[in-house]
């Protein structure tokens, strides 16, 4: 499963790619809102100048001329461009229009696995479930990230499954388990991903013992 970072915040992105661990970068409206006056192409494309890998750009469009429009215009940033567009049958017009093209898309906003066969049907590059947002709501949310690898497997459907609105580092474990292809995670996800406190004391002991030698 490749790790991906869910933000639009390149201090983060830069941090976490200097960890070698990213083969790709997920943005959103809300996230982008939060880089207060950054201008949306120049920060796309200074995250593909970070990170080598799929960056994927929301649309904002409701109907899918205006997705499509959209979605042409990303393209033009950087070959690495994935669009995003919100699980809706505008959008899997906008995914079929745009996949004709040879632009590929990101179907986010997924909520159970009807949508994600019709987005797969479409010609969706990649499924984003939104594990966390349906544990919100009192549903076992990695029990759709099952279904739909189940679904694509079963049916040898090439879409990508993106484990999205991660939350804590056990769905990174649960989503790589259960055989989802990426899971998009927040910067604080990934740093607590590897912090164990057995790791501290067994560093602080091997320094002690270090010190101490004869
Ligand atoms: O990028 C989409 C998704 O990961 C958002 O997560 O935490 O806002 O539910 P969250």
């Amino acid at each position: 499963m490749q790790i991906y970072l869910d933000t639009a915040n390149l201090e983060e992105i830069r941090t976490a790619a200097s960890w070698g661990v990213l083969s790709g970068v997920t943005t959103n409206p809300s996230l982008m809102a939060k880089e207060k006056g950054a201008d949306f192409r120049a920060t796309i494309q200074e995250i593909a100048s970070l990170v080598d890998g799929p960056i994927s750009a929301e649309a904002i469009s409701l109907d899918a001329e205006g997705m499509v429009r959209e979605g042409q215009e990303f393209a033009t940033w950087h070959p690495n461009v994935v669009v995003k567009v919100p699980s809706t049958t505008e959008g899997l017009k906008a995914v079929s229009r745009l996949a004709r093209d040879g632009i590929r898309c990101n179907v986010t906003l997924c909520f159970n696995a009807a949508q994600a066969l019709l987005a797969a049907r479409a010609g969706a590059f990649i499924i984003s479930p939104f594990v966390g947002r349906v544990d919100d709501i009192g549903v076992d949310g990695m029990s759709l990230i099952r279904e739909i690898v189940q679904i694509y497997r079963q049916h040898h459907i090439s879409t990508l499954v993106l484990s999205a609105s991660i939350r804590h580092p056990r769905h990174i474990v649960e989503s790589a388990l259960a055989g989802a292809d990426i899971a998009t995670c927040p910067f604080k996800v990934l740093e607590q991903s590897m912090k164990h406190p057995l790791t501290d004391i067994g560093i602080e002991r091997f320094l002690a013992d270090w010190k101490a030698r004869q």
